[in-house]
């Protein structure tokens, strides 16, 4: 990680083809190029960086370019604004947009990735061809381009210039296809080329949870099972599967959420202190606390998981079918929308701290957010005080999509009386930073021409991320109930019995 000596602005990443397979998918129009504008915009990208959009529908520069002007624009015109907010966009995009071009190319054909060879050499410059790959494609072609891109010669390190491979989730589907997906690519390409990216690594408020943890001094201390009763992260969603159907009808919410994402944030909140910014440090410190996630026999796994899926109802003013209507999605399925987990963490620190999990699809807001639940102070001294103890201390880490920090702690209520009643202080980014349009992305793109892999997944962390939800997934199969909630709910009650058997309730998201 780039741990900056002053605030001067970061250097333009060096020259670089990026090669994106799935240039005319979802995730390239609605976030890569968004944030390649913004990487032009803040003058990051070389002056000789180009694109080279490959996909397997018909189409040349001419239309790839326009194609892009139009995601460029639809995202402008969207309510999260994550590009078109500044003086000059449109200019910039016209002197980005000039450095696109397109291949078409069969994903399993090895004549495309020839030809590709060619159309990237005649992208090169004189100067030393660095060339980075982004899979942003279905999974199952993950493994295949990589074999393909080897076999065409393309993802040999050239004298001076690199050769890298951007992998998208989901990495895999289970354990052992994870560590499959791996031992294939691991025989073409070098831990070090691979780039597997989660994207909410990329956000900054999760990167801004380990300098809230490690670079002050009050948190940290507390921050262990003496003091800390337990812990709650929410990913909450607004959208339903949309027009993914297809995709999520297969994986459903805890594939999707858990092992990737949920675990990001349990990591960057649980993991030690690392020995330092060096990414393989980092990443060590992450892995680490995964590997510690207690496996569950089946029926602790039962007992500790719900599920849940989404039922006709509304979302702000918007009416939502019932998940099984939705697109693509199977008239009897049991796949969940929604998944709340209790975990463990094995270790020093943890040992006896629950961790609840939860994420869901068209829930009543958008909310992510990790919950941190101190202790009650020892009552005597307060024991006959009305309005002590109702709230126990929490300290609440917003990553989206407000962003911020707040602590909620006991105050006396003005008057005569000692009564006590909950208070809050918050924390909004926004109050402080002027941040710049982003879709997230930007970060981990430039990151990945600099070569810095901090924000990037090792074999061994998606293996473990994997691993710790495996009995969850063995222990389902047929057996136990997915719960149907109303769309535009906080999911299913028997979430809540899964905390009140414990004595313990949600938190309650949302502003
Ligand atoms: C993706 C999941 O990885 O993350 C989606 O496949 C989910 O289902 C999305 O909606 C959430 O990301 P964000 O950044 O919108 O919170």
């Amino acid at each position: 990680m780039r741990a900056a000596a002053d605030a001067s602005p970061a250097s333009p990443a060096p020259d670089c083809v990026l090669v994106i397979f799935g240039a005319a998918g979802d995730l390239a129009k609605r976030l890569l190029i968004p944030a390649l504008l913004n990487l032009a915009q803040a003058s990051l990208l070389a002056d000789g960086f180009k694109v080279l959009g490959v996909d397997h529908n018909d189409g040349d520069d001419a239309s790839f370019r326009e194609a892009a002007g139009q995601f460029i624009q639809t995202v402008a015109a969207s309510k999260d604004r994550q590009v078109g907010r500044r003086e000059g966009d449109a200019a910039a995009w016209k002197a980005l947009s000039a450095r696109f071009h397109y291949q078409v190319a069969d994903f399993e054909d090895d004549q495309s990735f020839q030809q590709l060879a060619v159309g990237i050499a005649a992208l090169a410059g004189t100067g030393p061809l660095n060339v980075l790959f982004y899979l942003a494609v279905a999974p199952r072609f993950f493994a295949g381009i990589v074999e393909r891109l080897s076999k065409a010669g393309l993802v040999q390190d050239q004298a001076g210039g690199f050769r890298r491979v951007v992998i998208e989730k989901p990495f895999g589907e289970d354990l052992a296809s994870a560590k499959a997906l791996n031992r294939r690519i691991l025989k073409h390409l070098d831990e070090r080329q691979i780039f597997r990216i989660d994207h909410f690594l990329g956000k900054e408020t999760v990167r801004n949870i380990m300098v809230t943890r490690f670079a002050n001094g009050v948190f940290e201390p507390l921050w262990n099972r003496l003091h800390i009763d337990h812990i709650q992260i929410t990913a909450a969603e607004t959208i339903g599967v949309e027009q993914r159907g297809a995709y999520y009808d297969k994986t459903g919410a805890l594939r999707d959420m858990v092992p990737n994402h949920l675990f990001q944030l349990l990591a960057m909140t649980a993991m030690e202190p690392p020995n330092s910014f060096a990414a393989a440090a980092i990443a060590a410190e992450r892995s680490r606390v995964v590997d510690a996630v207690r496996l569950q026999p089946p029926g602790e796994a039962l007992a500790n998981s719900v599920r849940g899926q989404y039922r006709a109802g509304k979302v702000a003013d918007h009416g939502v079918v019932d998940y099984r209507r939705e697109p693509a999605v199977a008239a009897r399925s049991r796949t969940e929308t929604y998944v709340a987990l209790k975990l463990t963490i094995d270790n020093w620190r943890w040992a006896g701290v629950p961790f609840y999990l939860r994420t869901g699809k068209a829930m009543r807001v958008r909310d992510t957010e990790i919950s941190i639940r101190f202790k009650q102070a020892p009552g005597a001294l307060f024991q006959h005080t009305a309005g002590i103890g109702a709230e126990a201390n929490t300290l609440v880490l917003q990553i989206q999509p407000r962003e911020g920090i707040s602590l909620q702690f006991e105050a006396k209520r003005p008057g005569p009386d000692v009564v006590a009643a909950p208070v809050q202080m918050d924390f909004h980014f926004a109050d402080y930073f002027d941040a710049a349009p982003s879709t997230g992305y930007e970060t981990l793109i430039y990151d990945c021409m600099i070569g810095d892999k901090t924000l990037f997944k090792g074999a061994e962390e998606i293996e473990f991320g994997w691993r710790a939800v495996q009995p969850f997934l063995d222990a389902w199969g047929e057996a136990g109930e997915v719960h149907g909630y109303a769309a535009g709910s906080v999911g299913p009650s028997a979430a809540d019995e899964l905390l009140a058997r414990d004595g313990r309730s949600w938190r309650s998201i949302g502003p």
